[in-house]
Formats: structure tokens, sequence, C-alpha cells
């Protein structure tokens, strides 16, 4: 063989060879909230993960795109299905679109605490809800914790009637609508990047949030009152679709759900710590008043609430509701 023609087989050899290797699988992870925060951190962590890890080098790159960089949780579940993201965690009341039985955990002092989410969630019940999107081509690949939510105010908030009137930004969940409205507030549906403008320019008097999102959006700098009211939960569903997720090798989905389940413990740890360490923060900026309720006070709020449930039992399963109280027992 002389030297050209040896050249030009190594050379074919060498290109066969780099077109049989796979381009790596890219992983965009878009989420809303602050790097600081237990999403925040929960993302990174699960990027970290991935890249240490030896049997998925060269396979599977994520990419995170935090603050609504790359998709407002309005728009992140639409472009999953178009293949433009891969995973996200929108917040559990932001699935109404694609299922109802969600809205389960949006029932106004449904769970007694963290604990009782957590203990519902890995429950048959809890766990049976991360396939309820399947036939619209989503699946759950776990919950995250974020916390209970607080009622921040430009007036302060004791009993339900001082929210009388009052404009609240919530979510895009009909049980948050139907929550206000029972206190006879004005809900507003609106995006969580609008959040703090709207509060800053009054063109709403009020938003419900946990510590680490009223902390690291500076709601607090806006908002003169925050009712430690504990009414709902703010927790997590990490989701990718169904066409991405069975499209990969079986040995690269096993890994990444290692760790993601790894970097859900971490981001677990931080809403913890952080539901503690950002009312402290926020307490001691002496920007906001923290207004704590009496029982008495407390008990107001919840029967004005709770008859919202069973306006959304059908939806949700009264054998849920049901699961979830027994979770707090
Ligand atoms: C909100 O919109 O208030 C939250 O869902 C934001 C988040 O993801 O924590």
């Amino acid at each position: 063989m002389n030297k050209k023609i040896l050249g030009l087989a190594t050379a074919a050899l060498l290109s066969l060879s780099m077109s049989l290797q796979a381009a790596p699988v890219t992983i965009k992870f878009s989420h809303v909230v602050a790097e600081n925060t237990p999403k925040g951190q929960m993302a990174n962590e699960f990027k970290r993960l991935v890249e240490a890890n030896e049997k998925l080098k060269d396979k599977v790159v994520v990419e995170v795109y935090p603050n609504s960089q790359l998709f407002g949780d309005n728009k992140v579940l639409e472009a999953m299905l178009l293949g433009d993201v891969q995973i996200a965690a929108p917040s559990l009341s932001k699935f109404k679109k694609y299922t109802k039985q969600l809205q389960l955990f949006d029932l106004p002092f449904l769970f007694k605490d963290m604990a009782a989410a957590e203990k519902f969630q890995q429950g048959p019940e809890g766990q049976e809800l991360l396939n309820a999107m399947k036939k619209k081509g989503l699946v759950g690949l776990g919950y995250l914790h974020n916390g209970m939510k607080q009622l921040s105010a430009s007036n302060p908030l004791r009993v339900p009637a001082d929210a009388a009137k009052q404009k609240f930004r919530i979510m895009s969940s009909d049980v948050l609508v139907e929550q206000f409205e029972a206190v006879k507030a004005v809900p507003v549906k609106k995006p969580f990047s609008e959040v703090f403008t709207l509060l800053q320019t009054k063109a709403i008097d009020g938003q419900e949030n946990t510590w680490s999102n009223i902390y690291s959006k500076k709601f607090f700098e806006v908002q003169p009152y925050i009712t430690e009211s504990n009414h709902g939960l703010l927790d997590y569903m990490v989701v990718t679709s169904e066409e991405f997720w069975s499209g990969l090798d079986k040995d690269v989905q096993a890994e990444l759900k290692t760790a993601m389940d790894k970097a859900i413990a971490l981001g677990n740890k931080v809403a913890a710590e952080k539901a503690e360490s950002d009312k402290k923060t926020i307490a001691e900026s002496g920007r906001s008043e923290i207004i704590e309720l009496s029982d008495e006070d407390r008990q107001k709020w919840v029967d004005i609430m709770k008859p919202v449930w069973k306006k959304f039992e059908k939806e949700v399963g009264a054998e849920n509701i049901a699961a979830a109280q027994k979770a707090g027992e």
C-alpha cells in the first residue's frame, strides 16, 4: 500500500470512529428562583454530581438556567414538551394545564408541617401522583421541598378581615384564587419574575411565599409586614419529558436518577435550614415586621379558608385529602 492510500484509509477510519462516538446529551435545567435557594442549590448540585460521575463523562452535559433566564414557569412545560428544556422543577401550584390532581398540594392548611408533607409525598398516594401527567408527556422524578408559605403585605394582616380588598399576587392555581377570595381579597395570577416590581410599584398589595423566596428575591425590602401564617405548602415536582427520559440509555437513566435523588436530598436539607435562617435575616434587617399569630387569630384563617377544600375534593380525590391529613397525625 503506498503512503497516499494508507493516509486516506487512516483518515476514513478516524472519521468513522468519531461518528460512532455519540455526541453527549445536553440537559437544560431551567428554573425561576435565585441560586441561593433550595431549588437553586439542588439544580447546581445535580450538575456537579453528573460532572463528577465517571459513567456519565462525555455522555451527559448539564446546563442550569436560574432566575427565569431561559423560561418563566408559565412557559417551561410547553418548552419541555417541545424538547427545548429537559428538566424543570415548577412549584406544585403550576401544573394545572396538565393535571388537576396536583391542586391537592395548594389546599390551605392541609399539611400540618413539612414532616407531614414529606410523609405524604413519600407514601403511596404521593408516589402515584408523580405519574399524574404521564399521558400528557411529563414524568415526575421526585418532590423537592421549599417550605410553608407566609403572607407578606403592605398592611399588617392579623385576622382575615385585614386582607379584604387587598390585591395579592398568586401562582397560576385556581385553589389559590378561591383561598384569597374566601377572605374577600383580590387574587392576581402573575409569574414569579414580576412579583418584586409589582410589589415595589404598589400595583399589588401583597403575596404569599416561603421565607427563602421572600428573602432571596428581596420581597421583604418592599413589604413592611410578613404574617407568619404557615397557611400552605410551596414544594416542587422535578419533571422531565417522557420522550426524553425514555429515550435515554437505561444505564445513563439510572445514574441520572441517582444523581437527582442525591441533589434533592441536599435541596431538602437547604430548605429546612433556610426556613430558619432566612426568616432570622429578614427579622434582623428591620425592613419588615414579622407578625406572629395568636392561636385564636390563626384559627380564624383556618375556619375561613378550609371550606375551599370541598370545592376541589372531586378533582384532587377525597382519598388524597384524607392521606395528607393522616400524614400529619
Ligand atoms: C412562585 O412563583 O412564587 C414560586 O413558585 C417560585 C418558586 O419556584 O419557588
